[in-house]
């Protein structure tokens, strides 16, 4: 079978422009507790971090001429348009991982893969007459098969009433919009079913942090001999899009996957001048996306600032061991960075000094304008500590410090192991609860096309490399002020 791709490529060309008209949530709000400090305080990062004067910024040097956004951005090409979406222990994961190791041993580093085992996956293909593949999240209380139902397919508006639906439903692959809650886009299945569907597709709407609605494994009691599949929004505006020049024929399949592994990948730089005393650092990002989304932005761009900076590191001795670490299946629940802090003994633990974890790095929604070093409490550590002063040094204000969970640093910090995330973002400074982020996250408009900044990567690459090169070179870890 064609491989499945959300890709601009992949979807009909009249269809690109689409989202631009739509305004779902303004700005989104989350229930975290705000950052410790929204504004940075340069001054005691800059002290403990510069502290070697201008060998420091002739140090950053090295690192700031050699990164190449574009350079990383054709990672970003390679995961996001050549595999596609790369969810969690599925082949395209493993394509990812093959990707990723085989960049980091081109480089000469040694690289293991670590496999675990993740839950099972039901995911749909939806085709159209073209050849357009589009994935979905399959119910498993639905028909799960790869023989194909195939038919014309209708948008019917509402659908908790019965007469909501057509007298000629009949036979038809029914959209819908669904309802918000589970008790109420059952009701809808349900009569959809009952009015003589050969197929429901639910619209997802507005995703949990202000994003446009992913695409979903619908939530069913009841068992249904029909496919019954959860869309990401913008897919069904498409599909609107096309019914309103004329009808159109879906074919749908799917499939139940089980007995599935996820892996990470890990490549380790090895410290030329190691003391007894140094640690290792590890610069980490995962490689999966949702089931639907290329996820150019999260999470291609945080494997591809890994692989630049892997490339220029390369060339450098270090006084500590560097790994590089791409954990899989971070989108269904932390699972590849939870492995790998589970299987470390306690030694291991403690002989790691930092985690510096990129994801979502080169976003161009236009509201995000920091980068912040988040860390899960908010205070700072040697991640943001280093990245801050690093800022300061090459005279980016870029990057500020913040507190986020969320991501692959979590399991790290809950271990006591120093970690931070970095990610694009905006705040309102006046009400620093409200978090601006790219709302194409986690959809099939997660694309280089819509959503990858060159000059967001190249200062990313440069402030998260520099901060990161200062902390392998030293020694001994400057003390904490
Ligand atoms: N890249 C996101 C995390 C993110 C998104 C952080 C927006 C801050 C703002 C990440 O891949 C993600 O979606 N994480 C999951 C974590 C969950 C599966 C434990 C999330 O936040 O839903
Ligand atoms: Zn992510």
């Amino acid at each position: 079978m064609k491989k499945i791709s959300c890709s601009a490529e992949a979807k009909p060309k009249k269809m690109k422009k689409a989202l631009l008209s739509y305004t779902l949530a303004g700005a989104m709000v989350l229930s975290l507790s705000p950052f410790a400090s929204p504004v940075a305080d340069f001054s005691a990062a800059t002290t403990a971090y510069a502290a070697n004067g201008n060998s420091g910024a002739a140090q950053d040097q090295k690192i700031v001429n050699r990164v190449d956004a574009e350079r990383a951005i054709d990672h970003i090409r390679y995961l996001s348009e050549e595999i596609g979406s790369r969810p969690g222990g599925m082949e395209a994961e493993k394509q990812a991982a093959d990707y990723i190791a085989n960049t980091l041993k081109g480089l000469g580093f040694g690289v293991e893969y670590q496999y675990f085992p993740v839950a099972d996956q039901y995911i749909a293909a939806v085709k159209f007459a073209d050849g357009t593949l589009w994935e979905m999240g399959a119910s498993s209380n639905g028909k799960v098969s790869n023989e194909a139902v195939e038919a014309e397919v209708i948008y019917v508006e509402g659908g908790l009433n019965p007469a909501d639906f057509p007298a000629d439903t009949a036979g038809k692959i029914v959209a819908l919009t669904r309802e918000a809650s589970t008790a109420a886009y059952r009701t809808q299945v349900d009569n959809a079913v009952n009015a003589g569907a050969a197929g429901v597709i639910l619209q997802s709407v507005v995703g949990s942090r202000g994003n446009y609605g992913s695409t979903f494994n619908p939530s069913l009691t009841k068992k249904y001999d029909v496919p019954v599949y959860g869309a990401a929004f913008i897919q069904v505006e498409w599909l609107k899009e096309q019914l309103a020049e004329g009808p159109v024929t879906l074919n749908l399949t799917a499939t139940h996957y089980s007995n599935l592994q996820s892996v990470n990948v890990i490549g380790t730089k090895k410290a030329k001048t190691k003391t007894a005393s140094s640690k290792e650092v590890l610069l980490t990002s995962h490689m999966d996306s949702v089931v639907g989304a290329p996820g150019a932005s999260d999470n291609a761009s945080g494997v591809a600032l890994m692989l630049e900076l892997a490339r220029v590191f390369k060339s450098y001795n270090t006084d500590k061991d560097l790994k590089f670490v791409a954990f899989g299946s971070e989108e269904r629940g932390l699972l590849g960075s939870r492995y790998y802090v589970n299987q470390l003994s306690q030694s291991e633990r403690d002989n790691i000094e930092a985690v510096f974890n990129p994801d979502m790095v080169a976003t161009s929604y236009e509201k995000a304008e920091n980068l912040y070093a988040m860390t899960v409490d908010g205070s700072t550590n040697i991640i943001t500590d280093s990245t801050v002063a690093a800022g300061a040094r090459l005279g980016n204000s870029d990057i500020l410090p913040g507190k986020f969970g969320s991501s692959d640093h979590v399991p790290f910090h809950n271990a006591g192991i120093p970690a931070a995330l970095f990610i694009w973002m905006g705040i309102d400074s006046w009400d620093p609860l409200v978090y601006h982020i790219e709302k194409v996250y986690h959809t099939p408009e997660d694309t280089i096309e819509n959503n990858i900044s060159s000059e967001r990567m190249q200062s990313a690459l440069e402030i998260i490399g520099s901060g990161l090169f200062d902390v392998v070179r030293k020694d001994v870890p400057a003390a904490k002020p």
